[in-house]
């Protein structure tokens, strides 16, 4: 190496080493505030924010009377805020209304409204009048029989209407309802139940996944704006859950029962914007999100809902 050569090399030692040391150091700090976070949210949580003293002494739940959906609105109750139900069958919403009057000795009331329908909101209203509601939980939502290619989806013109009026509509409207009383008093939580699909498209269930990305913006955006005025608003995205609409009969610890998923979920209202809800789904999320290339997911996804589907229509006797 020439004389002059050296000489250069020498004169960046000192400003490389300087940029090596402040990036790892940098890279260090975001991992302990990452670190930091993870246990204060995971380990330590924030349980005791949902309650009625905290909130309001109602709580909302749509699709309450199956699933994640009645998981919330036991849980809610066990830590004694009034109910109010809303799901299709008027039946199943007095057995659940019942159930929990008699067990949690909370007030409840029930609407039977089908949300595939955009003229029910009215009627949510008269509902809901003169109630304190401290918390909402949007959660009813429908997804695909068996993934499909959109141009093949049975019905598609009443399937595409069906899945955004309950999905996406009901989302909408029932916050449009709930949020002015909520700025009013200066607090009230929404949690708006979108979906691990919502964090990236899933091919052969396209309208499903797209319209939990709507709720999961919807929810980010209303929360910077309404921050400020008291009222926390979540966009929660969980992976598989042993339900009916998954289809998981057995539950594991990937796959939690709706209780499991419910009681860490509400844990860590107040602290995230944007959540798994349960750790095992956050580190599903971080795996496929960051760890992942997109590429390389996409055609995993793309292998796994083809099977699915073969599998579906060779039972249907269709393939
Ligand atoms: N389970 C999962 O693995 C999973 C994963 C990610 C996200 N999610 C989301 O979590 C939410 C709840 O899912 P889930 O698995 O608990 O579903 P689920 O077990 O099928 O329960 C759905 C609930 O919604 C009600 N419902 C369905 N269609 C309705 C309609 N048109 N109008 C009014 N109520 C209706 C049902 O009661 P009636 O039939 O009596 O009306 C039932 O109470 C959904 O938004 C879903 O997208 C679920």
């Amino acid at each position: 190496m020439s004389v002059t050569g050296e000489g250069a090399l020498r004169s960046a030692e000192a400003p490389l080493f300087w940029v090596g040391a402040l990036t790892t150091a940098w890279l260090a700090l975001c991992g302990l505030h990452r670190l930091l976070s993870g246990v204060r949210v995971w380990v330590f949580g924030n349980g005791r924010l949902v309650s009625p003293d905290n909130l309001g002494k109602w709580a909302v739940v749509t699709g309450a009377t199956d699933g994640i959906g009645k998981a919330y609105a036991e849980e809610l109750a066990r830590r004694g805020f009034n109910m109010v139900l809303i799901s299709r069958s008027q039946e199943k919403l007095e057995d659940v209304a019942s159930a929990l009057a008699s067990r949690c000795g909370v007030d409840t009331r029930t609407i039977s409204a089908d949300f595939s329908c955009v003229d029910i909101y009215q009627k949510i209203r008269d509902g809901l009048a003169g109630l304190e509601i401290g918390i909402l939980v949007n959660n009813v939502g429908t997804s695909y029989s068996y993934p499909e290619f959109f141009l093949e989806l049975p019905n598609l013109d009443n399937f595409i209407d069906t899945m955004v009026n309950i999905n996406i509509t009901s989302v909408c409207q029932m916050t449009r309802l709930v949020l002015p009383q909520m700025c009013e008093r200066r607090r009230g939580v929404i949690l708006n139940i979108s979906s691990a699909s919502g964090m990236y498209p899933v091919p052969l269930l396209t309208v499903y996944s797209a319209s939990k990305a709507f709720v999961d913006f919807f929810s980010r955006g209303l929360q910077a704006e309404y921050r400020s005025r008291g009222v926390i608003i979540q966009s929660v995205l969980p992976f598989f859950v042993a339900t009916k609409l998954s289809k998981v009969r057995r539950p594991t610890l990937d796959k939690p029962r709706p209780e499991r998923y419910v009681s860490a979920q509400l844990r860590t209202v107040g602290l995230q914007t944007q959540t798994s809800g349960y750790l095992p789904h956050a580190l599903m999320a971080w795996v496929t999100t960051v760890l992942l290339p997109a590429r390389l997911l996409n055609s995993y996804l793309m292998g796994m809902v083809l099977s699915q589907r073969a599998r579906y229509l060779k039972k249907n006797k269709q393939g």
